[in-house]
């Protein structure tokens, strides 16, 4: 049986490919995908890996020179893989999609959760606290979405959207042909938007798309949800909004830094990074940990489509979901 090293496995990744799984020996490993950890795929011709394991030009020489020749992504997003250097010395391939519904969903559920103030009303009624002040929300109904990003996750939530009967105006270069969605020019999206969600790839054109400047085009009380990718957004520009009243609250499943935080139980040391532990101190931010995508749907989804990806490699097969490096 070939042997797969699967990075930064988690019990909820191992429940559904040992459910699946009859082809590979896989050796689990809890910890993530570095220059310093590739070892661990000695014998291996291919590797699974995560969101925030590091695919950089070091790992990638790392995992050559022990003869791997596969990295299988579980995940849709590739910024974490160094694709330009990996060009001809192996094989990415990815889940380009598992449940859009998951990640759509749980972008409304920050927002209502955020809005109605769901995460106070909790602690207070199990401390026998039934005062409703503070707890104001405002009606979604009449409200302008304002969406970036308008591929799988962004159009679901569109419809998510309408079904609240907010309007929805978006944003994306590469707008969908006879749809109807309304698209509008990203400063326009910025200025007539109650809510901002981020649903775009990271790229070198979308990195900070929210900064200071285009805060600073935002209406005041604006609500930004971002479930997208955590450099979307510079921290301290929306730490120093939110401080200033101009962001009236903020929807985070993902963090600019969160590589060497994220997944991980850091609840009994001193978390070092002061602009995450000042976000997460806020009332008006809810801070989820990459957890958009964890339905029971979606790591199913992920464990039959690696699996095919894994069988495609080692048969020989063209590479269905291969992400090659375009310039
Ligand atoms: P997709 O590839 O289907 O759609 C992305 C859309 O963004 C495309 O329509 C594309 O044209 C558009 N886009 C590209 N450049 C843009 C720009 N400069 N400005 C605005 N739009 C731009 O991707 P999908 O599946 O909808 O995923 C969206 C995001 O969600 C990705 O960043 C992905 O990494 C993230 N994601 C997060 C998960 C989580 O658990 N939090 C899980 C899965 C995906």
């Amino acid at each position: 049986m070939e042997k797969i090293a699967f990075f930064d496995t988690k019990p909820y990744d191992k429940l559904w490919f040992d459910k699946l799984n009859t082809d590979y020996n896989i050796k689990y490993l809890d910890y993530k995908l570095t220059p310093d950890s590739a070892a661990a795929a000695r014998g291996c011709k291919a590797v699974v890996a995560f969101v925030n394991d590091t695919i950089s030009s070091e790992t990638i020489d790392e995992l050559c020179a022990l003869g791997v020749k596969l990295v299988a992504l579980r995940c849709a997003g590739y910024n974490n893989v160094d694709l330009k250097y990996a060009k001809d010395k192996i094989s990415v391939v990815r889940v380009p999609v598992y449940s859009p519904y998951a990640v759509a969903e749980h972008t409304m559920a920050l927002l209502l959760t955020l809005n109605r103030k769901i995460h106070k009303a909790f602690i207070r009624t199990r401390d026998f606290n039934f005062s409703l002040n503070g707890l104001t929300g405002f009606d979604l109904h009449g409200k302008t979405a304002g969406i970036i990003g308008t591929g799988q996750i962004g159009r679901i939530f569109i419809e998510i959207c309408k079904g609240f009967g907010m309007n929805v105006i978006a944003y994306d270069p590469y707008p969908i042909e006879n749809s109807n969605i309304e698209y509008v020019p990203l400063d326009k999206l910025f200025a007539e938007s109650d809510i901002i969600s981020l649903h775009c790839p990271l790229t070198k054109d979308t990195r900070y798309i929210i900064n200071e400047r285009s805060l600073a085009q935002m209406k005041d009380g604006v609500v930004i949800l971002n479930t997208s990718r955590g450099q979307l957004i510079d921290s301290d520009a929306l730490l120093q909004s939110l401080k200033d009243g101009k962001v009236r609250g903020a929807g985070l499943d993902v963090y600019e830094e969160e590589t060497a935080l994220f997944f991980e139980d850091y609840s009994s040391t001193i978390v070092q990074d002061d602009v995450l532990a000042r976000l997460v101190s806020l009332p008006n931010v809810i801070m989820t940990s990459h957890q958009a995508f964890l339905t029971e749907e979606a790591l199913q989804k992920i464990a039959e489509v690696t699996l095919f990806n894994l069988q495609q490699f080692y048969n020989g097969e063209a590479l269905k979901n291969e992400v090659a490096y375009k310039k």
